[in-house]
């Protein structure tokens, strides 16, 4: 049996137009769905919208519509984004969809009937743009920091959800990283959070709110978004509710956040799946923020960085490329439209794209576009060849191996702590930063291998002793349309037909035998050659 895979993203409010943070999370959990993918598993990406609560009510007044007619707008829009995004999810839950409410209000009933929720009282400062209660000690100058807005003093008559109960057995699930925590800076965090202090009994319902789920047994109330919000992880997977009947996906390998929704996903959701005697997710890893300019992006600060615009301006696998490469995934990161610019005229347009399109000109020039035709002994040898870069810069071919193992250990889930290291691995292959060490990054040191051997010259003088040399060069083009593949695939695929695959074939190939060295045919006719990304100002 195919060994599965499931990971998800947040669902997000749909009280606005989607922003680059959205992009961010969801574009690194497609990438993870798609490495899960080359390995043959089974995959589930699931997304969706959190369509409920206080905040998206009061955004549909503003926008004069009726909040149901205002959310199915929202969430078309966050559709339009992913495909253009290049998401491929398998699930898209809508809070506001029927078969989801229902269950929600089936696990609300299954609390009360084990006594997990109670009718009280609870008085807080409550933040509607977080949807959710601050402590004193949580807020700078009297504010919310995440939202730079005064919480409102909330008294009111609600049930809540017992967490005091539970806290040691979470805590204990947490250290032995059944329930994992990463990076480990969270992890350490979460559990001096949960051990300082007695975890206060949460709010679940609103007697005010009336855009949410109706409380069971209990009409005047609706309840508490994240409650409604968190269930999402199981009804995308069809869940009904059952808890004799829980989907075989459960529970979810990795549950993706930012870092502001960490304190929520490592306490409430945890604590409600322990009351239901469901199984807690196995890795829960939270990345960082992105800002730009130093400063947390904001319209008044002018510091915006609309996806939209990058998506216009660098396409899929551009925008793609800038998101992830941008800086260590699991923390902040800075960029600004000037950085991201020139890091893809460096990596993309002058680094991968014309590498290859230089080399396929030569091919069209010198080769009549054929892959130069070599023995099944000389291509082993060409690996030789190819080492013969060694030669010139020392551990290439060692990086080889690098390159594949570190993605290997990634598809083996071996650590995925250490290794959701996603702009790593784009370094390694892509990255085009000569200011950087000579170590590493595969397609500078092609280039530079092209460079400093006048590749061009040697060639016009002498075609057969280069040919071990040139199908080096064209194979390397194969391994990198593979290393390259969850991140950019479309970039991937154009790279399989400027080679001459077949698409059809190339995907259906088992992603460890494919990276091994001689899979390019000799004499092989070349595809047409066409510029991958165009330098940009
Ligand atoms: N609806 C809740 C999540 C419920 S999940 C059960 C929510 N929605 S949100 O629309 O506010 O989205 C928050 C998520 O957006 C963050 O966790 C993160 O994934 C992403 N980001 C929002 N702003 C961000 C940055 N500036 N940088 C990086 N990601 C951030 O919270």
């Amino acid at each position: 049996m195919k060994n599965r895979f499931y990971v998800t993203t947040p669902i997000y409010y749909a009280n606005d137009k989607p922003h680059i943070g959205h992009a961010y999370t969801t574009v690194a959990a497609d990438i993870l769905a798609r490495f899960h993918k080359l390995q043959n598993e089974e995959v589930f990406l699931s997304a969706g919208m959190d369509e409920h609560g206080l905040k998206i009510q009061k955004a549909a007044e503003r926008a004069g519509k009726n909040p149901q007619e205002f959310v199915d707008g929202i969430a078309e829009i966050f559709k339009d984004l992913w495909k253009k995004l290049g998401i491929e999810y398998n699930g898209f839950v809508r809070t506001t969809d029927p078969k989801h409410k229902e269950v929600v209000q089936k696990v609300l009933q299954i609390l009360k009937d084990k006594g997990a929720i109670y009718k009280g009282e609870y008085e807080g400062l409550y933040c509607t743009d977080c949807e959710q209660f601050k402590s004193e000690n949580e807020l700078v100058d009297g504010k919310c920091p995440d939202h730079n807005t005064v919480p409102e003093i909330m008294k009111e008559e609600c049930y809540l959800l017992k967490m005091a109960g539970k806290q040691k057995e979470l805590i204990e699930k947490i250290e032995k990283d059944e329930f994992k925590i990463a990076p480990e800076k969270h992890k350490n965090e979460v559990l001096s959070f949960l051990k300082n202090q007695t975890l206060r009994d949460v709010s679940i319902s609103r007697k005010n709110v009336k855009w949410g789920v109706e409380l069971p047994f209990d009409k005047e109330h609706t309840t508490y978004v994240w409650i409604d919000a968190f269930l999402n992880y199981l009804t995308g997977l069809g869940w009904k509710g059952d808890l004799n009947n829980i989907p075989t996906e459960w529970p979810a390998d990795i549950q993706l956040i930012g870092k502001d929704i960490l304190r929520v996903h490592a306490t409430i959701w945890p604590i409600m799946l322990l009351h239901l005697g469901i199984p807690l997710p196995k890795l829960l890893f939270a990345h960082g923020y992105i800002q730009s300019a130093g400063k947390k992006m904001s319209k008044t600060i002018g510091n915006v960085i609309n996806i939209e615009e990058m998506l216009e301006k660098f396409g899929t696998d551009g925008t793609r490329y800038l998101l992830l490469s941008a800086g260590t995934f699991g923390d902040d990161i800075d960029i600004t439209m000037e950085r991201l610019t020139e890091k893809y005229n460096a990596d993309l347009a002058n680094g991968l794209s014309n590498l290859i399109y230089r080399i396929l000109n030569i091919m069209e020039k010198n080769y009549n576009g054929i892959v130069p035709n070599l023995s099944a002994e000389e291509i082993v040898k060409s690996g030789t060849g190819f080492k013969f870069l060694t030669t010139l810069y020392s551990g290439f071919s060692e990086d080889i191996e690098q390159y594949s193992s570190i993605f290997k250990d990634i598809l083996n889930k071996k650590d995925y702590v250490n290794y959701l290291k996603l702009n790593k691995m784009l370094e390694l292959i892509c990255s085009n930063d000569f200011k950087k060490s000579q170590e590493g990054f595969f397609v500078q040191k092609l280039n530079r291998f092209i460079e400093d051997g006048k590749l061009w010259e040697v060639n016009l003088q002498d075609k057969k002793n280069n040919n071990s040399c040139i199908y080096s060069l064209l194979e390397s083009f194969r391994l990198i349309a593979w290393l390259i593949m969850p991140f950019m695939p479309e970039t991937s695929d154009k790279i399989f037909i400027q080679l001459g695959l077949d698409l059809k074939v190339e995907l259906k190939k088992d992603f460890e035998n494919a990276v091994k060295w001689g899979g390019l045919k000799s004499g092989k006719e070349l595809g047409k050659k066409e510029i991958l990304f165009k330098s940009i100002k």
